[in-house]
């Protein structure tokens, strides 16, 4: 499985560093930006695919874990950079945990949110990859 990990330009000072998202940064055009914060360390996010919709993870503070599974391989990267985001494209299940104390997870999102665009149960995401496999 390919893992796409995007950098974030940024602008570097003692004071404190700017991250600096333009739109071109982005592989797709932006339709929504949502954050997760406040999860407890025991809590399992995600746990679903997306039929259409690409997204970019950003761990603006703390770390978190993203499993990713494409039907055949599973891949599990560490996101603590606020300079590195992960991009996941559609049909990928993704699963996140781990997230540390304080931990902020910023995603751009190339659509609006629709509930009918979400795969929820695995055996479903596998029934969808292996029926859409090019
Ligand atoms: P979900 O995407 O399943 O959360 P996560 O993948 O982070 O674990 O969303 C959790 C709930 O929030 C679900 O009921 C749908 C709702 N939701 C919205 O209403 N709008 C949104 O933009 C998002 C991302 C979720």
């Amino acid at each position: 499985m390919e893992i796409q990990l995007i950098d974030i330009p940024k602008i570097q000072n003692a004071k404190g560093n700017i991250g600096v998202i333009e739109l071109d940064v982005v592989p797709f055009d932006i339709k929504r930006v949502y954050y997760l914060y406040d999860v407890p360390s025991s809590a399992s996010r995600g746990g679903h695919a997306h039929k259409n919709l690409q997204q970019l993870l950003v761990p603006l503070s703390g770390s978190f874990d993203v499993v990713l599974k494409d039907g055949t391989e599973e891949v599990t990267i560490t996101l603590n950079k606020p300079d590195k985001g992960l991009l996941i494209n559609n049909n990928i299940w993704r699963e996140l945990e781990n997230f540390s104390s304080g931990a902020v997870c910023m995603v751009i999102a190339s659509r609006v949110y629709d509930e009918a665009d979400y795969i929820r149960e695995y055996a479903d995401f596998l029934d969808y990859v292996r029926t859409n496999k090019k």
